[in-house]
C-alpha cells in the first residue's frame, strides 16, 4: 500500500499524546488530517470504489424509502426527513495503521457521497488515542465517550459501519435492533456473515452468536470488490441488508422475548466490553 510522502512542520501544529498513559507517542493532528484527505483522494481515484458507492447508494435510497413509507402509512405526525445516520465502531489506530486511514478515508468518501453530513455519523474505538479524537472531530464526525459495545438502537434509517470488527458488536447490534421494524431500517458494511458461519464451528456460533446465526439465511450480502493490494484493508467486506420479504421467513418466535447476549461461555470475545480497559 502506497504510503505518502511526510507532511511540513508548521509552526502551530496541534500535538497531541497517544493513549494516555502508556506509550507517550505524540500526534501530529495536522499532518495526520492531510494524509487522511489524501489517502482520500487517492482511493476516489480507484476503479473499486465507484462501485462500493453505487451498491451504498442503491443499498441507502431503499432503506430511505421504505422509511418514509411507513412513516406515511402511520401518518405519523412526526415529520423526519429519513435523513440518514451513520454509525462506525472498530477503525483501530488510524493514526499508525494504515488499514485504519484507509478505511476512514472510505468512511469519508462513503458520507460525502450518500449526503450524510459528518455530525450525523458517529464513530468510536477504545483504542482511539485524544489525537485521532482530535483529527476526528477536526474533519466533522461526532467522537463518541462511551463504549456502547455496538449496542445501538436505529431511530431513522442507519448506516453502520464495521470493518473487520469482532463478531460480539455485530451480534449486539443485531440483538438491540431485534425487530422486523428496525432491521428493515439498517445496513451493515462489514464482514460478510456467511464468513464468519463458515469460520467459526456450528455450535459455538449457534450458541455464542445467536442473533448473527439465525439472521444469517435470511439476510441479503452484498460482497463488495477488493482489490488484490488491499485486501488487508477491504477484504471480506459486504453490504448487509435485512428485506422484510426475507425476514418474514423467520418463526414468529425468533422475534419475541430477545434476551441481551451474555457471552458467558465466549472464550475469546475479541471486544472491548464497558467495564473492562484493556483489550480482551
Ligand atoms: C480486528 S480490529 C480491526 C481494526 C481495523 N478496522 C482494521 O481492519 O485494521 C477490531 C477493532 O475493534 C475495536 N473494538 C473493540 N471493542 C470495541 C467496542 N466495544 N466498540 C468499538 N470498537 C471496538 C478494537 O479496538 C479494534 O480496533
Amino acid at each position: 500500500m502506497a504510503r505518502r510522502g511526510r507532511g511540513k512542520t508548521k509552526k502551530n501544529k496541534l500535538l497531541l499524546s497517544s493513549n494516555e498513559g502508556t506509550i507517550q507517542e505524540h500526534v501530529d493532528v495536522d499532518k495526520v488530517e492531510k494524509r487522511l484527505r489524501q489517502t482520500a483522494s487517492d482511493l476516489k481515484c480507484e476503479a473499486f470504489y465507484g462501485t462500493w458507492r453505487d451498491e451504498l447508494r442503491m443499498a441507502t435510497l431503499e432503506l430511505q424509502q421504505r422509511y418514509l413509507k411507513r412513516k406515511a402509512d402511520s401518518q405519523s405526525l412526526n415529520c423526519s426527513s429519513g435523513q440518514m445516520q451513520c454509525v462506525c465502531y472498530g477503525l483501530g489506530s488510524f493514526s499508525s495503521c494504515a488499514s485504519g486511514r484507509y478505511q476512514l478515508a472510505m468512511l469519508m468518501l462513503l458520507l460525502d457521497a450518500l449526503e450524510i453530513r459528518p455530525s450525523d455519523c458517529s464513530v468510536f474505538d477504545p483504542v482511539f488515542s485524544s489525537g485521532e479524537k482530535a483529527v476526528l472531530s477536526r474533519i466533522g464526525l461526532t467522537v463518541l465517550i462511551e463504549n456502547e459495545e455496538g449496542k445501538r438502537q436505529a431511530l431513522k434509517p442507519t448506516f453502520f459501519y464495521l470493518m473487520h470488527c469482532g463478531k460480539a458488536l455485530y451480534n449486539n447490534l443485531l440483538w438491540k435492533n431485534w425487530s422486523k421494524q428496525h432491521l428493515t431500517e439498517i445496513l451493515i458494511v462489514g464482514n460478510s456473515f456467511c464468513g464468519m458461519k463458515e469460520r467459526t464451528i456450528d455450535r459455538e456460533f449457534n450458541r455464542d452468536y445467536r442473533y448473527i446465526s439465525q439472521i444469517t439465511a435470511v439476510c441479503k450480502e452484498n460482497l463488495l470488490p477488493c482489490p488484490s493490494h488491499m485486501t488487508d484493508v477491504f477484504s471480506d467486506t459486504a453490504v448487509l441488508t435485512f428485506p422484510a420479504g426475507d425476514l418474514d421467513k423467520l418463526s414468529e418466535s425468533t422475534w419475541t422475548n430477545p434476551s441481551e447476549p451474555q457471552y458467558e461461555y465466549c472464550k475469546d470475545l475479541e471486544i472491548v466490553c464497558k467495564d473492562r480497559t484493556e483489550i480482551i
